[in-house]
């Protein structure tokens, strides 16, 4: 299979987390894909770090207009950022007939019009997935997910910089100047966190995704944009006494006055969902006429999750060379020829962890006898509670949460439980999940 040949632009973070996950997972990549999908050069003005990245294994080049002009490339990732030269490359890779991939949020909320004008007078992609919260499929949650929608509103938490500022500020009670340092410090922050801090960069993201709900052009100069770099402290105490929490929102509204575009802090329910992404989390909140309210959580940011992205992009444009024109995306995801036969496992099988709830008499004995069953199956408890038996009671009952153990193993335990005569009834099993990493 003749492989789809990619111009890298740009090997910085996005870029070195887009070559290791595409070596890293090249096998399923080259199954979803229909054909293998590799990187054949890579222009950044770092000659060294792209050597280091690459391990040499490609062709470098400093000038990345040779790039978008060699034919042997397919598609372009554009992972340069700005909007002056990653624009010229971009409409000379549209000029040239080459599909472009790009996580460039600026480039697009201010030059979008006119480079999705030119793609489509040339009949080439332009893929932005990575350009919008990272790691989330936000773009094509609402060009394709939701397409049966008519989508009301959208609200996201777009930003995480912004995001882990506000949630140190509300945990230690600090000022916006010290969490900014902080945040500096940890590689949060930018040295120069404007974009960010002012709201400019979620500004980009809503704008982009306001077009995309609403069918409308990108209208980045409509967009209402504030930061959070004037936020005092006490407004974020004083919203939580009242039960509210202070996010920097991207907003986008359909009103019978028309679209609303906006990014500012906003006061939410505390108890909302999206209230509770902490950190520098990104999530999206989309609501539709058909689906209601729909939740879109994770990473906005850094190599791997956007690089998720970008390669999403990837195995979309190499679809348009090898799917069947109607079924441009796979039923199952992966090319039908490219299934494999693995099988789901048994349930007994399973490794998971445990809530066991039992009904027992209070007397000496039974804890221990309980504790050696589950000791004897290797299951190993993590927390322990018993309820006080009422006054004249004399069954109570015992909760046990596990660590993670197999099915079958606790499936023996409970029925030698059950077994014991200082037992009464089933024991109730509920399975549990960190939903950790
Ligand atoms: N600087 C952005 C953020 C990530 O803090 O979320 C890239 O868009």
């Amino acid at each position: 299979m003749k492989p789809i040949n990619v111009g890298l632009l740009g090997i910085g973070t996005v870029g070195g987390g887009t070559w290791t996950v595409l070596t890293r997972n090249q096998e399923e990549i080259t199954r979803r894909a229909g054909r293998p999908i590799q990187i054949s050069v890579v222009a950044d003005r770092n000659l060294e770090r792209a050597r280091q990245m690459t391990g040499g294994a490609v062709k470098l080049t400093d000038d990345a207009f040779s790039v978008v002009d060699d034919p042997s490339v397919d598609i372009v990732v554009e992972l340069i950022g700005g909007y002056t030269v990653a624009k010229d490359l971009v409409l000379r890779a549209i000029a040239n007939g080459k599909h472009v991939v790009t996580a460039n949020k600026a480039l697009l909320a201010n030059h979008g019009n006119e480079i999705f004008a030119a793609a489509q007078a040339k009949g080439v992609m332009v893929a932005f997935e990575a350009a919008v919260a990272g790691g989330i499929p936000i773009i094509k949650a609402l060009r394709e997910g939701l397409t049966a929608n008519r989508i009301q509103w959208i609200a996201g938490i777009i930003n995480g910089t912004t995001n882990f500022i506000l949630s140190e500020m509300r945990d230690k009670g600090l000022a916006f100047a010290d969490v900014l340092k902080e945040a500096q410090r940890l590689g949060y922050a930018e040295a120069d966190p404007t974009f960010d801090i002012e709201g400019v960069d979620a500004a980009h993201k809503a704008t982009l995704m306001s077009a995309i709900a609403f069918g409308i052009p990108i209208q980045f100069d409509r967009c209402h944009i504030e930061g959070i770099s004037k936020l005092d402290a006490a407004d974020i105490r004083y919203a939580e006494q009242l039960g509210y929490r202070i996010k920097l929102l991207g907003i986008t509204k359909r009103s019978e006055r028309g679209v609303e575009l906006r990014v500012h802090p906003t006061l939410i329910p505390a108890k909302r969902l999206i209230a509770n992404v902490e950190g520098a989390m990104n999530a999206v909140l989309v609501w539709g006429d058909a689906v209601g309210a729909t939740l879109y959580y994770g990473k906005g940011a850094g190599d791997e999750p956007t690089a998720s992205a970008v390669i999403a992009d990837l195995v979309d444009v190499t679809r348009l060379h090898t799917a069947d024109p109607n079924h441009r995306v796979p039923h199952l995801a992966f090319q039908p020829d490219q299934l494999t036969d693995e099988q789901v496992i048994p349930m007994d099988a399973v490794r998971t962890a445990y809530y066991l709830r039992l009904r027992a008499q209070d007397k000496p004995g039974v804890l221990a006898d309980i504790t050696r069953i589950l000791a004897d199956m290797n299951i190993s408890i993590d927390a322990l509670l018993q309820r006080e038996p009422e006054e004249g009671e004399e069954q109570t009952d015992i909760v046990v949460l596990t660590h993670v153990a197999l099915e079958r193993d606790v499936n023996t335990a409970i029925a030698r439980i059950e077994a014991l005569d200082s037992i009464a009834g089933k024991v109730t099993r509920i399975r549990m999940e960190e939903l950790k990493g």
